[in-house]
């Protein structure tokens, strides 16, 4: 081990993360009432040019009368490049700065983006007295913004997650997708023929990559890892795969935008009974294998160690964290 600590960010249970449209009122309605983990109320992307000022006026009043208990609030401003951003951060900040959790910053590119966001929300924060600290949330979106990744995750101590914007970046790499956040047939490989001549075409995983390489720079800075959307709204198998995915790779959740995506990342990303009861056994074997002054001992047939005690902690804390708050 390293003598560097990682110090963990606040945490929040981040299973489900809805994305609302700042320019529909009755959907920010319908998600303060609906059981995703987080909501974030969009500025950015859903939002047309023309409807930006409304949308972000429709949003202050959202923080102000909707009530949000139960939920973690987040805005998505619009991103640095744009001439919507400050005004975003000011008015929503100075407005209803103490009724909203996070704010999402859109296509980080490198760690001063964040410094700069940081800095206005700083002053904000100070003029206006808020005792709260608004965390940030970043998407992880274009080619820069995964090039700099590391620098991005540990550019502010408000930093919380990292968000997976698989649309953004597929445009950004130039990748070839066919639905948001889904698989391409084409990144498959041809197994060798069989006896018959036969081969079978295996399916990859398109995003393994840049899934994988946002978890370590979230984890190694103590931020969480959310994977983002998935656009084929009826395909729920498709998304259930998709979640399953980034679940087994360390996301703790996965953006939903649409309401029928909320339940289904709740339940994949809560650990099951099963590696509860798994999780506690473990633990119990090794306190067990310490008595009798061993350091490894065999489960079911598998060698477990002082590592399996450190895995099987964090999903009993996780599986804690999810009744408590879930
Ligand atoms: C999200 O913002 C995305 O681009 O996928
Ligand atoms: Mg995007």
């Amino acid at each position: 081990m390293s003598h560097t600590i990682v110090s963990q960010c606040t945490a929040r249970i981040n299973r489900s993360e809805q994305a609302v449209p700042g320019s529909n009122p009755t959907f920010m309605e319908k998600a303060a009432k609906g059981s995703a983990d987080v909501v974030f109320l969009d500025l950015e992307d859903a939002v047309a040019p023309d409807e930006k000022e409304q949308a972000r006026k429709n949003v202050i009043e959202a923080l102000h009368e909707l009530d949000w208990s139960g939920k973690t609030v987040s805005v998505r401003i619009n991103g640095l490049d744009t001439q919507y951003m400050y005004r975003d951060v000011v008015d929503v900040m100075e407005q209803v700065g103490d009724k909203l959790d996070l704010i999402m910053i859109p296509k980080v590119g490198t760690a001063s983006d964040v410094y700069m966001v940081d800095t206005l929300v700083s002053q904000i924060e100070i003029a206006k007295g808020y005792t709260k600290r608004i965390g940030f949330e970043m998407i992880i979106e274009t080619a820069l913004g995964m090039q700099n990744v590391h620098r991005i995750a540990g550019a502010s101590v408000r930093n919380e997650s990292l968000h997976f914007g698989v649309a953004d970046y597929a445009a950004s790499t130039q990748a070839r997708t066919i639905n948001i956040g889904g698989p391409n047939p084409d990144y498959s490989v041809l197994t060798h023929a069989d006896e018959n001549g036969k081969s079978e075409v295996h399916w990859g995983d398109m995003w393994h990559y840049a899934v994988a390489r946002i978890v370590v720079a979230a984890r190694a800075n103590g931020l969480r890892a959310i994977d983002g959307p998935f656009g084929d709204i009826k395909n729920a198998a498709g998304f259930s795969a998709q979640a399953r995915l980034s679940a087994v790779l360390g996301c703790e959740g996965k953006w939903a935008i649409h309401p029928s995506q909320v339940g289904i990342a709740n339940d994949i990303f809560s650990p099951s009974e099963e590696e509860i009861m798994r999780a506690k056994r473990v633990l119990s074997a090794m306190e067990e294998a310490k008595r009798a002054g061993q350091g490894a001992v065999a489960l079911d047939g598998r060698l477990i160690d002082l590592a399996s005690i450190r895995q099987a902690e964090v999903l009993v804390r996780k599986a804690e964290t999810v009744s408590e708050n879930g």
